[in-house]
């Protein structure tokens, strides 16, 4: 008995250590050295996890870093963080709601009037689900779907104009591979409060990279860039809504087998910074480097589709051509 308990234990401890291993062999890193003095950088949901360390790199590299954040407490802690890490001084913060279209046009205004400029723009705040809205969003819209999608979707157009003067410029869309067996079968189901916690955020998921390949397909003659990634499976306050038990067990693997955020970032630091990488735009990376599209990805009507409906839900005035 006492020795079969040892066994498990021992294959356990082996499982992991090799699962760390492999995990460390195989995360992709950004190995560029581009500075960045003189650029203007936004990265939502800076404040924490990933977009915490996107940020912090950025900074290093010398940009004026903006932290696009719902919350001000946490928002003025990451810069300060920031900060004494970097001793870059040009780094602060905005307000930003993204479950909130007003809050996104506010957001938006204020960096087109007090900004010259707009060189990169990440799009990483995201979460799995908002347990404090029942039902739709004072817009009318599915609470997920708006933090992670809609809200980026209205937020990218109200700043395309300071990205296109300020040429050439990025649009990284912080995706997930959660997209790849998500249903979303046509646009109408787009903002469809159907199916369980990971559906909704899946489809959230998938619209971001729909997104980012027809975006690119509208900056064709532009010098503007997108791209969206799967930044892989990291340790991060993501799981921080889920049930206790299932948050305890997801956070012991986490801890154990995925990335840490340093190594979550590294894709979306790649997808912002890596040069002569234009040529992908439009693609999805994972590991800093470019993996073959979807399913979903690849049903050009879909692609279309989701793009109408999604100007229609959060009203667009302006639409691109
Ligand atoms: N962690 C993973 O394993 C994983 C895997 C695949 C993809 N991703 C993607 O990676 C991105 C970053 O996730 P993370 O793991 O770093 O998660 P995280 O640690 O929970 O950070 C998420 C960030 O998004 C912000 N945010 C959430 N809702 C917002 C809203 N309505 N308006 C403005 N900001 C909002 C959060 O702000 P508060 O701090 O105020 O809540 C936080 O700054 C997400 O898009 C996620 O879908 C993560």
């Amino acid at each position: 008995m006492v020795c079969g308990l040892i066994c498990v234990l021992a294959g356990l401890v082996l499982f992991l250590v090799i699962a760390k291993l492999y995990i460390k062999l195989t995360t992709g890193w950004c190995r560029s050295n581009v500075c960045l003095v003189g650029k203007t950088v936004i990265v939502t949901g800076g404040n924490t996890g990933i977009g915490f360390e996107t940020a912090a790199d950025i900074a290093k590299r010398g940009a004026k870093v903006i932290l696009a954040c719902r919350n001000e407490q946490r928002a003025k802690d990451a810069v300060q963080r920031i900060i004494k890490q970097t001793d870059n001084p040009n780094v602060s913060y905005r307000i930003l709601d993204l479950g909130s279209l007003k809050s996104v046009r506010k957001f938006a205004d204020e960096i087109n009037k007090n900004e010259e400029r707009l060189d990169i723009l990440i799009n990483n705040a995201g979460l799995q689900t908002v347990p404090e809205i029942k039902g739709l969003t004072e817009d009318g819209l599915q609470p997920t779907m708006q933090a992670n999608y809609f809200g980026h979707f209205l937020l990218t157009h109200l700043l395309l104009d300071l990205l296109k003067k300020s040429g050439p410029s990025r649009i990284v869309n912080v995706s997930s591979m959660a997209a790849r067996h998500t249903k979303l079968d046509k646009a109408d189901d787009l903002n469809s409060e159907k199916g369980v916690v990971m559906d909704i955020y899946g489809r959230s998921k998938l619209a971001n990279i729909l997104f980012t390949i027809e975006l690119n397909e509208k900056l064709k003659n532009t010098k503007v860039t997108t791209y969206s990634l799967h930044p892989g499976i990291i340790l991060t306050e993501f799981s921080r809504h889920a049930p206790a038990i299932l948050k305890g067990i997801a956070e012991t693997l986490l801890l154990y087998m995925f990335k840490n955020a340093i190594e979550g970032a590294q894709t979306t630091i790649y997808c912002a910074v890596e040069k002569d990488i234009e040529q992908y735009s439009g693609q999805h990376f994972h590991d800093c480097h470019i993996v073959k599209p979807y399913k979903k990805a690849r049903d050009s009507d879909l692609v279309k589709s989701v793009w109408k409906k999604t100007e229609e839900l959060v009203k667009l005035e302006k639409k691109l051509k």
